[in-house]
């Protein structure tokens, strides 16, 4: 009963599709509330294994009611190829329902966010290129089109117009790129429109109407924390808010129905695309974690910057999310290595911070101190109960626990659903 919120605590991929199947037997909606198909959930079920950049990950469950949200930008071109693959996979789709508040991702929004990054040369952030950046813009400025006015195509092409005029002039005038037309536009939208319609719903309604009859709703965030717009690493970071209040605004729920937020974190860190990262590990070790923790994006294919566990960033996801538990993921990865580091403070200029620091320059410039611990230095993918790991590798968990002050209550060491170690 109520809202469960699952996040990532770190730079996204954390395992959060793994946490969701766990979940999924318990929840009646699983909702995403952000972001758009720049994420990537890869869930397995038995022996299949799916991808899925934009479609809530309850499609997978008869019993679950997928839910696109208001805080969501919905490329819907990319959407319905996903939803087609689903039912090429056997999957019913039908339940799945999507807000008329979501904004629309729109072919200038993606050439805009390729453009850019290339104008950016040194300084690019690294984004997936979907269109992100570009569409939550434009929402902020107001001149945004919603999955809503794909059905009233009279004000769709005026809106188109108005935003057109000015998208032409930039692509051509600035990036010089040929200038988009809005009848092919139209053209494009009306078709997905009409595929479209059967799934849009008040979805804030339907949301409240199911708490309202004891329903359980899983928001289940995409990317993470530290790719917060607020609270991450900016500018790397996405342009959306992963955090979980950031689930309050893109579902249209309040606190008060929240009764868990659950924090996933890995093991160890990754990152993908540019920005700071302190423990940031390369050679032999980063290119086993790479290698057994197969650390490429789901989305884009990109392999994935490695680090050491980050205890500041576990205590600041903590804080800024409000965690109620961890669900830890990829332990069995850390498997082969003699000793495990593990930074429970940053340092810079003498001074040790504990807490993630207040300015980006310290974050930039921060020298992690490390703790040791030993490794186990053996297979953990057959245990079944916490007392079942080696003696290092339970240390090792209850060591993280500690300094990111709060428990963790699920271990994960595979990909499968009976690999997760529930604690008391
Ligand atoms: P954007 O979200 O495409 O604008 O990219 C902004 C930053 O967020 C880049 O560094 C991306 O690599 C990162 N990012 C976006 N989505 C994900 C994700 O699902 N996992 C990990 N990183 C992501």
């Amino acid at each position: 009963m109520g809202a469960i919120v699952l996040v990532g605590t770190q730079w996204g991929d954390e395992g959060k599709g793994k946490a969701t199947d766990l979940l999924a037997d318990d929840v009646d909606f699983v909702v995403r509330y952000q972001g758009g198909n720049n994420a990537g959930h890869t869930i397995i079920v038995d022996d299949v294994t799916l991808k899925l950049p934009l479609v809530p990950s309850g499609v997978m469950y008869p019993s679950v009611t997928p839910v696109i949200g208001d805080g969501v930008v919905l490329d819907p071109g990319v959407l319905l190829e996903e939803l087609d693959e689903l039912v090429a996979q056997g999957l019913d789709v039908s339940d799945l329902r999507i807000s008329g508040n979501a904004h629309l991702i729109m072919p200038y929004h993606r050439e805009l966010d390729a453009v850019t990054e290339r104008y950016l040369g040194r300084q690019k952030l690294g984004t997936t290129k979907r269109g992100i950046g570009p569409t939550y813009a434009d929402k902020a400025s107001r001149v945004g089109l919603r999955v809503q006015d794909l059905y009233d195509m009279k004000i769709f092409r005026q809106k188109l117009d108005t935003v057109l005029k000015e998208k032409n002039a930039i692509l051509s005038r600035v990036y010089n790129r040929m200038p988009m037309k809005a009848a092919d536009i139209e053209t494009e939208y009306a078709v997905y429109a009409e595929r479209l319609r059967p799934y849009i719903t008040d979805t804030v309604t339907l949301l409240h109407d199911a708490l309202e009859d004891g329903k359980t709703i899983l928001l289940e965030g995409a990317q993470g924390t530290l790719l917060d717009l607020d609270h991450g690493t900016y500018p790397f970071v996405t342009s959306s808010n992963p955090v979980a209040g950031g689930a309050m605004t893109g579902a249209g729920l309040g606190p008060k129905h929240v009764e868990r937020v659950i924090g996933v974190t890995k093991a160890y860190i990754t990152r993908v695309g540019t920005g700071p990262f302190p423990t940031e590990l390369s050679g032999d070790i980063a290119e086993r974690i790479i290698d057994v923790g197969k650390e490429y994006g789901t989305t884009t294919g990109r392999q994935r910057r490695v680090g050491w566990f980050d205890a500041v960033l576990a205590r600041y996801a903590a804080r800024v999310n409000g965690l109620t538990e961890h669900f830890l993921t990829k332990l069995d990865v850390l498997g082969e290595f003699e000793t495990l580091r593990v930074c429970r403070a940053y340092r810079y200029q003498g001074e040790e911070y504990e807490h993630f620091p207040p300015h980006q320059s310290i974050f930039h410039h921060a020298e992690p101190v490390y703790e040791e611990h030993p490794g186990w230095r053996s297979d953990l993918s057959e245990a079944r109960r916490f007392k079942d790991l080696p003696k290092q590798a339970q240390a090792y968990v209850e060591r993280l626990e500690e300094l990111s002050g709060v428990p963790i209550r699920y271990v994960s060491v595979g990909p499968a659903r009976s690999q997760t170690l529930e604690r008391g």
